[in-house]
């Protein structure tokens, strides 16, 4: 057999990634899983799909079945561009729109037209695990940012700017944050976009969970507060459905433009099928009529899940509060490791995503992260009774 690990990139080595694989992968049988960020199926509008679906094949295969242009159709675009308007009222130029086959693409994008092997990325500290190996794996520096309970600690990064940091971007979840579920407050979106502004550094703004507010109510954009300074990356994986890989970048138009050169390399253009059912969708109303459905959903997810780890999870054990999306964050007394904990979870039937590999160093030991999104209210009850038993079980008799 040929040997060709001699052959594989210097990146192949920096990009980690066994965490992703292992969610990706799923559970055991037996085990309730609140390790990954999915969407519920539930939520997924299987029947409007089906019917616009057959439609594009029947009406309008030239299009949807066909290539599109790298920066998307014009028709999806003008849609995109009126939904950023109604949704966050500004309405980019076409020029400042691309769409992308996810969110991850665009980040994959931004890394092929902005990082230098060596350049800084300055992130959230923990993050989105996802943006932290596409990071890695284009060479770039990732600094980590200091976060409290309402996210992004913008005098910590005044400082690092203050210092000489000249990061390539800003990577920055603000709402209900991937892996910690904190939201950054108005006060924080405006004095950051005014920091950014003066230095001269672009904000990447990661809106995954944005319209999943438990209330259905929102924040103003960084976008639509710093048009000039922020680059936007949405996704419709988890308002519609993962398997369409369909999302949208939104920013200064020289970015969006070299996103587009960079798009080339990738895919060359979002599929086309995937893009008309969006349109197709979105026009009829279709986020309208399902969100407050999903919205209430997760919210009846994590009202059970919160009041099942206040039951449940030993004193000294801490939790993130959500207002929207999947994720909380827990934090376990001193001395305690999740990572070293997991066998014991698995035994006990319940997996999390330990902490550490949300931070671009090795902090987060006592860390982990819980998703609510996939398991109803009687299996959380269940998981978070078997965490509480693990944690329980680990305490040495002095924190008890
Ligand atoms: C914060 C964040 N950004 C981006 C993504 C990826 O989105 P997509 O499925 O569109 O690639 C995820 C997925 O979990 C996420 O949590």
């Amino acid at each position: 057999m040929p040997d060709f690990s001699a052959s594989f990139a210097r990146r192949t080595r920096l990009r980690g990634g066994d965490e992703l694989t292992t969610i990706l992968a799923g559970s055991p049988p037996g085990v309730l899983s609140m390790t990954g960020g999915f969407p519920n199926p539930e939520t997924f509008p299987t029947d409007e799909v089906d019917a616009i679906a057959a439609r594009l094949v029947r009406d309008d295969a030239a299009v949807a079945l066909q290539y599109t242009p790298c920066a998307g159709l014009a028709s999806v675009r003008e849609y995109l561009v009126e939904r950023q308007a109604a949704l966050q009222g500004r309405r980019p130029e076409l020029a400042e729109l691309i769409v992308t086959s996810g969110g991850m693409e665009c980040i994959a994008l931004l890394c092929q037209a902005l990082i230098d092997p060596g350049d800084a990325v300055a992130v959230e500290e923990p993050t989105y695990l996802g943006a932290l190996m596409a990071f890695a794996g284009a060479e770039a520096r990732v600094v980590p940012v200091d976060t409290d309970a309402d996210g992004l600690v913008v005098e910590a990064l005044a400082e690092r700017l203050a210092d000489g940091l000249r990061p390539k971007f800003l990577y920055v979840i603000p709402e209900y944050q991937n892996p910690t579920g904190r939201t950054l407050p108005l006060a924080r979106r405006r004095a950051l976009v005014e920091l950014c502004r003066r230095h001269g550094v672009l904000i990447v703004e990661d809106v995954a969970y944005r319209e999943l507010a438990f209330d259905g109510a929102s924040l103003p954009t960084l976008w639509s507060l710093g048009p000039d300074t922020v680059l936007q990356a949405g996704t419709f994986s988890k308002t519609f459905f993962p398997g369409v890989r369909l999302g949208w970048a939104a920013g200064p138009a020289e970015v969006i433009a070299e996103l587009v050169a960079a798009k080339q390399n990738t895919d060359q253009c979002a599929g086309g099928f995937g893009q008309r059912l969006v349109e197709e969708y979105g026009r009829a109303g279709g986020f309208e009529r399902h969100l407050p459905a999903a919205r209430q959903l997760y919210a009846s997810h994590w009202s059970a899940l919160s009041a099942a780890l206040e039951r449940h999870m030993p004193a000294g054990v801490t939790w993130t509060e959500p207002a929207g999306g999947f994720l909380t964050w827990m934090t376990l007394p001193d001395g305690l490791d999740a990572l070293a904990l997991r066998p014991a979870a698995l035994e006990a039937g319940v997996a999390y995503v330990p902490g550490p590999p949300f931070h671009a160093g090795d902090a987060g030991a006592a860390t982990l992260r819980l998703s609510f999104s996939h398991l109803g209210p009687p299996d959380l009850e269940c998981a978070a009774e078997r965490l509480g038993g693990v944690v329980a079980a680990a305490l040495t008799p002095a924190q008890a």
